[in-house]
């Protein structure tokens, strides 16, 4: 009365497992299918990105970043240049931001370039269009425009370790005029208290 059997005793229990393994083999076969699409867009990528390279990668020494060059931190902050361009220079660390606090102008094009001294950081600044990724070796660069005056939060938005979410920097955005008064005073500008 008790019999083993790996399939259901009945008159098509032959039946029951021939089904099985046809659905087994039907599933096996979208599954490759999915897999080969998978490998294909890999190849495809690999191959697209090699024979269209960024247009522009400009590099940086990692093991020098603090002692010499741009990112030194005398260097970091808001500068405006002879002809006006207004240019911000950060360092990303974990767990924060060169300098913690940014000054830019509203309403004129703003520079940002930044790189990483250890992990992959990242920053959005509050709801504009002003993000980026932070990478060692690499110097990251866009132009942007604030067109509103008021203060930002700037989250990093890579996860970089157990202090990421504490990792975070503010923007100050303020009327074109206050911030030429200010350029005029200092050659590197920040909102750090001091
Ligand atoms: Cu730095 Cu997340």
């Amino acid at each position: 009365m008790s019999t083993i059997s790996p399939t259901p005793a009945t008159p098509d229990g032959h039946h029951a497992e021939a089904v099985a393994v046809a659905a087994e083999r039907r599933w096996a076969v979208v599954v490759g299918i999915i897999m080969g699409i998978i490998v294909l867009l890999m190849i495809f990528a690999g191959v697209h990105w090699l024979s269209m390279p960024p247009s522009r990668v400009e590099t940086v020494n990692v093991r020098t970043l603090h002692l010499q060059g741009e990112f030194v931190e005398g260097n970091l902050g808001t500068a405006v240049d002879g002809d006006g361009k207004v240019t911000v220079r950060l360092v990303a660390q974990q767990y924060s931001f060169e300098p913690q606090c940014l000054v830019v102008p509203q309403g004129v094009p703003v520079t940002f370039r930044g790189t990483s001294a250890d992990a992959i950081h990242g920053f959005i600044v509050g709801t504009t269009n002003a993000n980026t990724m932070l990478i060692p070796g690499f110097v990251a660069t866009f132009t942007t425009t604030f067109p509103r005056a008021g203060e930002q939060l700037m989250p990093c938005h890579e996860y970089c370790g157990i202090g990421h979410e504490a990792m975070w920097a503010k923007v100050q955005v303020l009327p074109r005029e206050e911030f030429m008064e200010r350029a005029r005073h200092a050659e590197r500008m920040s909102c750090v208290p001091r």
